[in-house]
């Protein structure tokens, strides 16, 4: 073979000459790149893919700060935020923080995660101990969820003792105020990062 080679991305090897460059169009050659780099990425190969966590907030939350302060402290809702975020960075972890008062769009949101593989940190408010369409959310969108709870809610009243969606969470943590948001976390950071896919060795 006359002429300069260069490897292709499917291992061929292709002429430098005038009318040989470019083995595919330039279209067919983003796709192929964009096709690789999907597949690199579901295999794991790819390291720098970030992890999404959902922090969500149930009814009542957006009171934090002036709700029964002796119960829930003075931390507004925003300054918890300011504190995730601040965790979150230091983790390499990005973060959709969002509150609702109304059941379904929590569940609207917890499905929005498990379709983008992300995953949740929830503070269910009251719905943690009677919404059962939440829990059918956690068990069937696959998002690894940690419930969490400002106060100790098994120090409380007896109705609040019995989680609904405890049973479909990797775990829970409650009792240590906006600390337990951090906790949460990071406890749902470690479980993505010990399920993710490990590295395979290049096959190249
Ligand atoms: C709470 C505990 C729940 O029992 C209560 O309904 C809340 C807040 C907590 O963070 O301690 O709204 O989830």
């Amino acid at each position: 073979m006359t002429g300069k080679t260069r490897q292709s991305c499917n291992g061929t090897q292709a002429k430098l000459g005038k009318a040989l460059v470019f083995p595919f169009p330039p279209a067919r050659l983003l796709a192929k790149r964009a096709f690789l780099l999907r597949k690199a990425e579901l295999q794991g190969t790819l390291l720098f893919t970030m992890t999404t966590v959902f922090v969500l907030n149930g009814p009542n939350l957006n009171l934090l700060g002036s709700r029964e302060p002796q119960v829930y402290g003075s931390t507004t809702l925003q300054d918890v935020e300011k504190l995730v975020r601040e965790k979150a960075e230091n983790l390499g972890v990005a973060i959709t923080f969002r509150q609702s008062n109304h059941e379904g769009q929590l569940v609207d949101w917890i499905q929005e995660a498990g379709a983008q593989g992300a995953g949740v940190v929830i503070n269910a408010g009251a719905y943690t101990h009677t919404s059962i369409a939440l829990r059918d959310a956690i068990s069937g969108s696959g998002a690894p969820t940690v419930e969490i709870h400002i106060s100790n809610v098994h120090a409380r009243e007896g109705f609040r003792h019995r989680s609904l969606i405890a049973p479909v969470s990797v775990g829970v943590i409650c009792g240590f105020g906006p600390m337990s948001y951090l906790l949460g976390l990071e406890a749902v950071h470690r479980v993505m990062v010990e399920r993710a896919p490990q590295a395979k060795p290049s096959q190249h």
